[in-house]
């Protein structure tokens, strides 16, 4: 098992993070170029770990990339999917940023992680008129999950929270975006896919409680058995949401 470091429930191991951004990459790709990467100068990766999709920004946009995250240890685990971007150790609630320094910031599983009223406040302060956020961010409240003794929603939920994650955070973003000034687009994942052993791992990973251990044994040993083809169905929403700017923002 390859779970999550109990001390850091928000960062998956590189390896799991590196498959999480590779399964993301088509609606990614896509959100990016919605918002017109190619065109942007100056883009901040917010809440980048191990910066799993810091590469696409450097190749995609024409200018300077910063990827901003308050874990020391993850900006400096590997230096290669930094290279041709300037790290920043920082926190969401006080980006060390002017006003109106960037013109495009994406946050891949991170909002959840953050405190979200101050974390989008200072996401709308740094971004200048025409900017742009790209957000991927799940919806744990709108899990979908067959047959039951599968069942790992009330877990992720009361684990997540535990670790001071918001696990709905997608349902929030569109409103408090739009409260924010923000144009906002939303489009939700249209692809379900045989789901992988991992996302337990990750599970693993949360501050459990006495009695959700022996449940999620229990689940782990449920879903081994069940080896047929889409004999379990798991769909977790995410939200992928381009947020702009007007030009003539104040
Ligand atoms: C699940 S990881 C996502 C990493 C990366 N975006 C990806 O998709 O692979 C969440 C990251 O948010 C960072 N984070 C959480 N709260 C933060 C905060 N207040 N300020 C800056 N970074 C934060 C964590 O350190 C972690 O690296």
């Amino acid at each position: 098992m390859t779970s999550t470091n109990p001390a850091r429930p928000n960062l998956p191991p590189p390896e799991m993070a590196r498959r999480q951004a590779e399964w993301l990459a088509p609606a990614r790709r896509w959100l990016l170029e919605q918002a017109e990467l190619n065109w942007r100068r100056s883009v901040l990766d917010l809440g980048c770990g191990f910066g799993s999709v810091t590469p696409e920004l450097v190749a995609g946009s024409i200018g300077a990339v910063v990827a901003l995250d308050r874990n020391w240890a993850a900006l400096h685990h590997d230096p290669a999917p930094f290279t041709g971007a300037v790290t920043s150790c920082a926190d969401a609630r006080r980006l060390p940023f002017a006003d109106a320094s960037f013109d495009l910031v994406l946050c891949q599983l991170a909002l959840l992680w953050m405190p979200l009223e101050a974390t989008l406040a200072e996401v709308r302060r740094v971004l200048m008129p025409g900017g742009a956020l790209v957000a991927i961010e799940p919806d744990y409240g709108g899990m979908i999950e067959y047959p039951p003794e599968i069942a790992s929603q009330d877990l992720w939920m009361a684990g997540l929270r535990r670790a001071g994650a918001d696990p709905t955070v997608g349902r929030k973003l569109p409103g408090l975006l739009a409260q924010h000034g923000f144009t906002v687009k939303v489009e939700l994942l249209n692809r379900l896919s045989p789901p992988a052993p991992e996302r337990l791992d990750l599970l693993a990973g949360l501050p459990l409680d006495t009695t959700s251990t022996p449940e999620l044994n229990r689940i782990e040993r449920a879903a081994a058995a069940l080896t047929g083809a889409w004999e379990q169905v798991v769909h977790l929403p995410f939200m992928f949401i381009t947020a702009f700017l007007p030009r003539n923002a104040p």
